[in-house]
């Protein structure tokens, strides 16, 4: 899990999605109290997309990025990216499935030429990425000058009064509703420890300015614990 490293890390995420992908969806509505759907909103508005706009939702898993930019702009053409194969297949299978263009694609050596894109949204990926810097560069070169980047992750629990309940929801209260309603505890126990192991937002935003991002700004949602990056190349 999060004490594996590099290739292997990497390996166990992948496995891990395909196996939870047909229960997925419904997972990330109870986790977050309906919640998650608000914020992919919110990325999409961050995107500043027109139509015809040539968006790459990376990480994109069952599509659900992607689906929120072409119900809210139409015209927009949506690539879809990922390296769970069974998260994209449930996605082909909704309704704005065939609308998305989906690409096998490994976020650390993207299957794209430079240049090719005005936006880039990302949800959920960076957490588990093996090579942070690595990962903002290659979406850095697939964008074109000027384009957006938009990411959302969790964020370790922030120091304040709630932190005892947040960290008890993270230790307890996922893994329960893992095996409750997905079937599998493990994924759901590798969710809060990569979480509480991951970059502050503050730390987050100085990675993408390190890569050369233009205007980073963000936002936190959910006492702290969700944050919304976006930028420019
Ligand atoms: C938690 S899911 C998020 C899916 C979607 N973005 C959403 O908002 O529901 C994380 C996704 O990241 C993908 N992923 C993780 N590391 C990746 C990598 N190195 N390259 C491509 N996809 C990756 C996983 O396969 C998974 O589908």
């Amino acid at each position: 899990m999060t004490s594996l490293q590099g290739k292997e890390r990497a390996a166990y995420v992948q496995n891990m999605f395909d196996r939870i992908a047909f229960r997925y969806n419904i997972m990330n509505r109870v986790m977050t109290a309906g919640q998650d759907m608000k914020w992919r909103r919110f990325m999409i508005e961050k995107a500043r997309l027109s139509s015809g706009d040539r968006l790459l939702d990376l990480a994109t898993g069952t599509g659900d990025v992607a689906f929120e930019a072409l119900r809210m702009v139409p015209g927009v053409q949506a690539f879809g990216g990922d390296f769970s194969l069974g998260m994209m297949f449930v996605g082909q299978k909704e309704p704005l499935g065939p609308q998305v263009r989906w690409n096998g694609a490994d976020a650390l050596n993207l299957p794209f030429p430079a240049e090719t894109f005005d936006a880039l949204t990302a949800a959920y990926l960076m957490r588990n990425v093996i090579d942070i810097p690595r990962g903002f560069a290659e979406q850095m070169r697939v964008l074109k000058p000027g384009g957006r980047l938009v990411i959302l992750d969790t964020s370790p629990p922030p120091n304040n009064i709630l932190r005892p309940f947040i960290v008890g929801y993270l230790k307890y209260g996922l893994p329960l509703l893992g095996r409750l309603i997905a079937g599998n505890s493990d994924a759901y126990t590798y969710l809060p420890e990569s979480t509480q192991k991951f970059k502050t937002p503050d730390q987050l935003a100085a990675l993408m300015r390190e890569a050369g991002f233009r205007n980073v700004q963000y936002k936190t949602f959910m006492f702290g614990t969700m944050a919304v990056h976006w930028a420019e190349k």
